[in-house]
């Protein structure tokens, strides 16, 4: 077991209420075997970042749209990571694809939270609202949120962790989706950043 905790970094877009929960963790001692040590933000304009200053948490924001392509947005991400000698990487609702050569730097040290239960309603173009509406479109009665390992195809790593949740008559987009988040992202995404913290203290595979 090493001594020091796993160093986390935590990649945002938006309200960041995933990266509050793993602060609240934190706190509350759920999360001990890692420490939030960044807050990445691609969007200057993210709640998330709010939340990092409160929470006393250094934060680094690299704005998707003033970078020239995904090169230099990668690259300028790698290098804060490596600035704060990062060894888990949690996205908690960033809204960007990232390449194979960067998913491939970090084999199971990239976890991701997605809002339904994969293979459902995930993949490129399914994210945040877009998710609850297609599940509703289709009509189905249970959907849920899924915690996973990150790799070269968008929502297609290995599963740590899922929950269901049920669709209720009258809901709407909205509605499920703070269903969704209130029933089970927030508590499975900071037991999954536990789980796989510890694993990595232990050098074991999860
Ligand atoms: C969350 O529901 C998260 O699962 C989702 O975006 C929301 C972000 O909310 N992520 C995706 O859809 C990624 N494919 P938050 O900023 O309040 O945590």
């Amino acid at each position: 077991m090493r001594d020091s905790q796993t160093r986390i970094a935590v990649l945002v877009s938006g309200g960041g209420t995933n990266l509050q929960a793993l602060i609240d963790a934190q706190k509350a001692g759920i999360l001990q075997n890692g420490k939030i040590e960044l807050v990445l933000s691609g969007n200057p304009d993210a709640y998330a970042l709010v939340r990092a200053e409160k929470a006393g948490i250094p934060a680094v924001t690299v704005g998707r749209k003033a970078c020239a392509n995904r090169e230099e947005f990668e690259s300028k991400l790698l290098a804060a990571l490596e600035e704060y000698k990062i060894d888990l990487i949690v996205l908690a609702g960033f809204m960007h694809i990232l390449s194979a050569d960067f998913t491939g730097r970090w084999p199971e040290r990239m976890i991701n939270v997605h809002p339904s239960l994969i293979p459902s309603f995930c993949g490129e173009g399914f994210y945040g609202l877009r998710v609850h509406e297609a599940a509703l479109r289709y009509g189905v009665k249970v959907t849920g949120a899924t915690v996973h390992f990150v790799n070269e195809v968008p929502d297609g790593g290995r599963i740590i962790a899922q929950k269901a949740v049920e669709i209720q008559e009258g809901d709407t987009p909205e509605i499920l989706q703070k269903r969704v988040m209130e029933e089970a992202e927030w508590i499975l995404l900071p037991r999954a950043v536990e789980k796989v913290s510890m694993a990595i203290r232990k050098g074991e595979r999860i």
